[in-house]
């Protein structure tokens, strides 16, 4: 037995050197990620006005002006647009151009769960957390699953950078009290990050041991606890979980104020969506029972992801789906395109790729998709925080 296990070891070994050396060349400095520019209309779009209203803001000489581009055109830098917010809070003092919660208004965690891999967990949470930095909520995206690869999508290498203490690890192992020394800053203004590793799969092991262990323990309730602790600094916090209802993904769900479920549109995708809710239907009411209060959430929504447009089966399920759980689905969905395809490859999101002049048009498409959904999550936070106006 022990020589498969040392065979295993093996493997495991070389695995880890080959990933190294992907993210060791990915992360190389002249490969380092340079973020693209916004153009005007986007950052109108971002900053929640038309082009011509953003054009007339631009009048204001002392308003930060971007980067001339041709003849009317301008572009901004992801920062410049953070700077023209603040700029226009404080000429205009209007709610919109300062997104972030005020008194009442208390901290949103979203979780992204689903066990079923590769249902596009990551993607959405890493593209959510850009997008909602980018929109002006302060932001932390906090990465669950060992796999780390919305860690390693953010830049870091998680062996290399992160190392055995920099994940949830030490927090949850019980030697470190407060998240505040995992957070760290990203190179995407407004938004942090707690990073994975492998290392943070021991949680899985050693939760249950604690739980055996620690006469009044719940083990479930260790993130929301956490977050607790840096809970001042953000609006919004995003969970990407792994792909299983482990340890991890409970402390999400318990941490979560909203739950959103990836989930494309095809016959085996949909029938372990289906067995994911049950079994938390299960675990919800065991520890409803223990604990004699039902956990509350102010949204759950299914997320159709993946969805081939052009074909018919897909379209027919997503369909079923939205009639089916009426008013559970977002209606927005996540189209499977090839500009989200090639950005996976080279590592960046759609916030970060530069598109060619032959797949502007896919890119666009993409953008739209995806800032549908995000928007429409957006508008979730702000429905729970009670705001006028929101969805
Ligand atoms: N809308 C889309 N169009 C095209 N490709 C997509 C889309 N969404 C996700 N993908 C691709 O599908 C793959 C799986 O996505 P992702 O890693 O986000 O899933 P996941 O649920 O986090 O997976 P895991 O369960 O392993 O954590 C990635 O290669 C990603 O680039
Ligand atoms: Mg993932």
């Amino acid at each position: 037995m022990s020589e498969i296990a040392d065979l295993f070891q093996e493997y495991a070994e070389l695995g880890g050197a080959v990933q190294r050396r992907i993210i060791e060349i990915d992360n190389r400095p002249a490969r380092a990620k340079r973020l693209r520019r916004f153009s005007l209309r986007e950052a109108a779009r971002y900053l929640g006005l038309d082009e011509p209203a953003l054009r007339r803001r631009l009048q204001d000489p002392d308003a930060p002006q971007g980067e001339r581009a041709g003849l009317t055109g301008r572009t901004f830098a992801l920062g410049e647009i953070g700077a023209l917010r603040r700029h226009l809070r404080d000429a205009t003092g209007e709610p919109c151009f300062a997104p972030g919660r005020g008194t009442g208004e208390g901290l949103q965690v979203v979780a992204l769960s689903n066990f079923k891999g590769g249902a596009a967990k990551t993607t959405t949470a890493l593209h959510l957390a850009q997008y909602l930095a980018l929109r002006g909520y302060a932001v932390l995206l906090v990465d669950l699953d060992s796999q780390a690869s919305a860690t390693a999508a953010l830049g870091l290498g998680p062996d290399d950078d992160v190392g055995a203490d920099g994940t949830l690890h030490p927090y949850f192992a019980g030697r470190i009290d407060t998240l505040a020394p995992l957070v760290r800053p990203t190179y995407w203004p407004g938004l942090d990050l707690i990073p994975a590793n492998l290392g943070l799969y021991r949680v899985e092991l050693e939760l249950p041991l604690r739980q055996r262990e620690e006469p009044g323990f719940r083990f479930w309730r260790l993130l929301e606890q956490g977050l607790a602790t840096v809970a001042g600094r953000y609006d919004v916090v995003v969970c990407d979980c792994p792909p299983s209802l482990g340890y991890l993904s409970l402390n999400a769900l318990f941490a979560a104020t909203g739950l959103v479920v990836p989930a494309p549109p095809s016959m085996p995708d949909f029938a372990s969506t289906a067995r994911f809710f049950q079994m938390m239907a299960d675990t919800l009411r065991d520890v409803a029972a223990f604990e004699g209060e039902a956990k509350r959430l102010d949204f759950v929504r299914i997320l159709i992801t993946k969805l081939n447009t052009a074909d018919r089966n897909h379209r027919r399920i997503a369909g079923w789906m939205e009639s089916t759980f009426a008013g559970r689905v977002l209606k927005e969905r996540m189209a499977a395109t090839t500009a989200l395809d090639m950005a996976g490859n080279v590592k960046r999101t759609l916030y970060e790729l530069e598109p060619g002049p032959g797949s502007r048009r896919s890119f666009e498409r993409a953008l739209d998709y995806m800032d549908g959904v995000n928007g429409a999550i957006e508008g979730l936070l702000r429905a729970a925080w009670g705001r006028e106006g929101a969805a």
